[in-house]
């Protein structure tokens, strides 16, 4: 099969068969396809797109580049959970205790954070001790034991999205909806699990800030997951302001433990709980009230939080700073933004709050980027609150005093005040079966 005209016949509309997108991802991978030539394929489908069936032949191709997870050594049914990635986003260290309460199994890989904030692992790896890599036979130990664990990814997961992933980015093709479900879906695929909660994030401070590219996206993620064999559900939730106060690695650990304490904000708890319901929905625990109903119940009594406490020990966490949260990494230097003038919060701007953290240092601008764990920021206000000329709206926190000036600019410039309040805001748009 000659990739010329595997690339002409995108090139000019036609569907490709399974045949030749699993040849042209196998040769791809093996490097007997150059990246000019898969760099013409990517931007072919860029402006042509791909099938419901080509993308899932696609993503499952990619998927099998590499290790496929075979979890089956878990009892149970085992659901996996996906954000798209936004500023404070730490549901999954709540979400996923409720499941595991609730007897639903989670076995989840996740890749480290690249951007603004730190990913899942970043956040686990602030407690002290806690352990993101484990062989395959300790991390299946801890999900029979504890119901849950997070690792960090395998290095050979879907190899494919990451050749395809590094081409995409310096030709113009990572903004396209098939290709960026086709790279999410083949991590997902590739980790194991039966089924898979996909929170598609939208907003400023969310990687598709339109709503309707947002809902392209689930759907297309949907289909995908759905085609392969797995239960997928995509929420589009809301991210125009960071979720919940604290931003930050260990900051945000903080706030999960308060969470799950019960004392948490009113927005990170509501989508954390409905992303629980949403998970033990899609391990037949009942009808999603009833499954609303089930979550609310063990993050009341506490037994969600115990389980987040198992699976930190379990992985080499000290479980007393989970106890006792002052005693986290918090970085020594801190300093206060003040409002210039009086009035309601009417935008908190998610990416700027982002970016601010970052420049803090809670973020990883490379790979190779180390992240100052205790780096971060307290939001003492949100949108709806009132301010006082004068009060503090937040605190910000860094090992490295000279970065305050920069990151308290752009802080400045996130916060926008009104002359009311405006509503209660929306959490979940969307659910997409
Ligand atoms: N995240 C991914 O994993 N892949 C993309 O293409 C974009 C975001």
């Amino acid at each position: 099969m000659r990739m010329t005209d595997i690339i002409a016949a995108k090139r000019d509309g036609q569907i490709l068969s399974e045949e030749q997108i699993r040849d042209m991802i196998e040769r791809y991978v093996a490097d007997e396809i150059p990246d000019y030539q898969m760099s013409a394929m990517m931007m072919a489908i860029y402006f042509q797109g791909m099938t419901d069936r080509e993308l899932t032949v696609l993503t499952d191709a990619m998927a099998k580049s590499g290790d496929m997870v075979d979890l089956s050594e878990i009892q149970g049914i085992k659901v996996d959970k996906h954000s798209t990635g936004g500023v404070g986003d730490k549901t999954t260290l709540i979400a996923a205790p409720i499941a595991a309460a609730c007897g639903v199994k989670v076995a989840k890989m996740s890749g480290k954070g690249l951007g603004f904030t730190g990913g899942t692992v970043d956040k686990l790896e602030a407690i002290p001790g806690f352990r993101t890599v484990l062989d395959r036979k300790e991390f299946f130990d801890v999900v029979n034991r504890t119901g849950l664990s997070v690792i960090g990814q395998s290095g050979n997961l879907a190899p494919a999205d990451k050749k395809l992933y590094a081409l995409r980015d310096v030709t113009a093709t990572v903004e396209s909806i098939p290709l960026i479900a086709a790279s999410i879906m083949s991590k997902k695929l590739a980790a194991g699990s039966d089924c898979i909660l996909l929170d598609v994030k939208t907003g400023s401070g969310a990687f598709m800030s339109g709503r309707e590219d947002a809902r392209a996206l689930a759907e297309k993620m949907v289909r995908i997951g759905t085609l392969a064999g797995r239960k997928t559900i995509a929420l589009i939730t809301n991210m125009e302001e960071p979720l919940g106060n604290y931003i930050g690695n260990s900051l945000e650990v903080a706030e999960a433990v308060e969470t799950l304490r019960g004392n948490g904000p009113e927005d990170l708890t509501e989508l954390s709980v409905e992303l629980a319901a949403n998970m033990l929905y899609l391990a037949q625990k009942g009808e999603l009230e009833t499954c609303r109903q089930q979550a609310a119940a063990v993050l009341a009594d506490g037994t969600a939080l115990e389980c987040l406490k198992a699976m930190a020990a379990a992985q080499g966490g000290d479980p007393e700073s989970l106890s006792d949260t002052s005693l986290l990494p918090r970085a020594p230097y801190s300093r206060e933004v003040k409002a210039k003038t009086e009035g309601f919060i009417a935008g908190l701007d998610a990416k700027m709050c982002g970016m601010a953290s970052g420049l803090l240092g809670a973020g990883r601008e490379t790979k190779d980027s180390v992240i100052d764990p205790g780096a971060g920021i307290i939001l003492h206000k949100k949108t709806n609150d009132y301010v006082m000329a004068g009060e503090p709206i937040a605190t910000l926190y860094t090992s490295k005093e000279e970065l305050f000036p920069e990151a308290v600019n752009v802080l400045e410039k996130a916060v926008t005040l009104g002359k009311a309040p405006k509503g209660k805001k929306q959490m979940v748009y969307e659910r997409i079966v």
